[in-house]
């Protein structure tokens, strides 16, 4: 069976950062309607929207208090209803981020669970007692703080694996899964073609909720993954009781014409890891590919990890290939540095493996990070860099619609990048814009993977090229700052391949 997704781009809006129409500030949903012909343009086929539900923000949106509204500073509902038709009359799907796997302390349940232990909503988190008089066990939470709050009124602890305004869901509660099973039943009736699965590696935790192992007894050959903290979350995250939700899921998204995405932010090292969440193609049809992201920019770690992702891939399994998102450095800087032509490469070789490719808002005008000052940056999770975080903040800058800015008419909540050329409408105009070369390098996409789940075949990996075949393609990625021949393009022969680009031809 083809699927809708297959060769397509999905376009990653954060949604206070894209566009604001009222003035406030934050991006909207009245400023995404404004902003959907660029998307269009870009030739994207669907767009993730970061959350928009009702939240007291206190991780934007990722804490969140009621799963079937929309944030009024976001917009209404009629709005989004109206974002899903102006989307689809321009040939756009849309995705909304869903967060199963903590609620906002404000959340209904939350506010009832902790009143009482024998409280209706008690068993949709996670309590347990004291341990030597603290915390159950030893585990952190994403800011490298314990993971346990002390719950005075009812005398126990709440497991929070992000901030301790984002109480953990008890996913061992069958009731829990049937209140997703109704959200997301409200949404895809609403035109909602898919989710982002936030945390789609946690949900279940262990049930003897045993101490996690430091990064000292690392095993041979693995990395720690970033942001752990000195501790290998192996108890926390990854329990094999998460399949079981993502079956459901699955065979319920497949009773839905199109069959309802589900695409994961998986957050592991290793392709084998990643590729469990494929499950034998029953369980989420896409699963965003971490490997990758934390590779080094480099010809050989390139071809390793993709080599090892369609090695470890489940038959008929595909891929999705993104490099920037809102929670670490942009490709931009992290990959190139600001070198605009490295830019290029980077997207060159993601948009044209076979899968999804999953695009940034902003990547497709070369944005790199932002270094906003601590008394600027409004992201309470990285807040101050405390236990050696990076700001967040710094891959959220607003988007440039115009050379003077055109995100706000008032005062952005994040300042603009620095770099006023980096903006929608001066790169419109000029063909050699990183717009313009995305909108080409997209429109190739197309003519190669639209609509098709090519193979992948690696051809050639040295120090400074990876060469690949796929469809009818063949890429022929330089990773040096000196130029490289490649011999055997059809009958032209040998070709010079630039120093950090990309050589790309069709073969019949
Ligand atoms: C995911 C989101 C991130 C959020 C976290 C907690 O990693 O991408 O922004 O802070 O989950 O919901
Ligand atoms: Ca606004």
């Amino acid at each position: 069976m083809a699927f809708w997704w297959y060769g397509a781009v999905l376009y990653h809006v954060y949604l206070r950062s894209f566009r604001d129409s009222n003035g406030d500030g934050y991006g909207d949903l009245g400023g995404l309607l404004a902003g959907l012909d660029h998307i269009a343009a870009l030739g994207a086929d669907a767009i993730w929207l970061s959350p928009v539900n009702p939240s007291p923000d206190t991780d934007w949106g990722y804490d969140v208090s009621d799963y079937c509204a929309v944030h009024p500073e976001l917009g209404t509902l009629a709005q989004l209803d109206e974002v899903i038709a102006e989307a689809a009359a321009r040939g756009m799907r849309v995705l909304l981020d869903l967060v199963p796997n903590h609620t906002s302390d404000q959340h209904a349940w939350f506010l009832d669970a902790r009143t009482a232990r024998d409280a209706v909503h008690r068993d949709y988190y996670v309590w347990a007692d004291p341990k030597n008089g603290g915390p159950p066990n030893n585990w952190l939470d994403d800011t490298g703080e314990p993971a346990w709050d002390w719950d005075g009124a009812t005398g126990q602890y709440y497991l929070h694996n992000f901030l301790p305004t984002q109480p953990d869901l008890n996913w061992r509660n069958p009731q829990v899964g049937r209140e997703f099973d109704a959200i997301m039943d409200f949404w895809c009736d609403r035109g909602v073609a898919g989710f982002r699965i936030d945390v789609a590696n946690g949900l279940f935790k262990d049930a003897a909720l045993r101490d996690n192992p430091s990064n000292a007894e690392l095993l041979p050959g693995h990395l720690p993954v970033p942001g752990s903290h000195g501790q290998q979350h192996i108890y926390n995250y990854n329990q094999p009781e998460v399949h079981g939700v993502y079956r459901h899921w699955r065979a319920r998204a497949a009773e839905r014409t199109p069959q309802t995405l589900l695409l994961g932010e998986t957050w592991v090292l290793h392709p084998s890891q990643l590729a469990e969440y494929y499950g034998d193609g029953d369980e989420l049809q896409l699963a965003f590919n971490f490997p990758l992201i934390f590779a080094c920019f480099s010809a050989r770690e390139f071809a390793r990890v993709i080599a090892e992702t369609f090695a470890a891939l489940p038959p008929g399994a595909c891929p999705i290939w993104a490099g920037s998102n809102h929670d670490l450095p942009r490709l931009g800087t992290r990959w190139a540095g600001g070198d605009q032509a490295k830019m290029r490469l980077a997207h060159t070789v993601l948009a044209l493996l076979p899968g999804v490719y999953g695009l940034y808002y902003g990547d497709e005008l070369g944005m790199a990070d932002s270094d906003i000052p601590a008394e600027l940056q409004r992201d309470p999770l990285t807040l101050g860099g405390k236990n050696g975080q990076w700001p967040r903040d710094n891959a959220r800058s607003p988007m440039r619609w115009t050379p003077d800015g055109g995100f706000t008419t008032g005062e952005p909540w994040l300042p603009l990048g620095p770099d006023p050329s980096l903006n929608v409408a001066s790169q419109d105009a000029d063909p050699d814009s990183m717009l313009s070369f995305t909108r080409d390098l997209l429109a190739l996409r197309r003519a190669i993977h639209g609509g098709q789940l090519n193979g992948y075949e690696q051809l050639h990996v040295d120090d400074a090229v990876f060469a690949f075949a796929t469809g009818p393609a063949v890429v022929v990625a330089n990773f040096s700052g000196e130029e490289v021949s490649w011999a055997g393009v059809g009958e032209t022969g040998t070709k010079p391949v630039a120093p950090w680009s990309a050589l790309v031809y069709l073969v019949d």
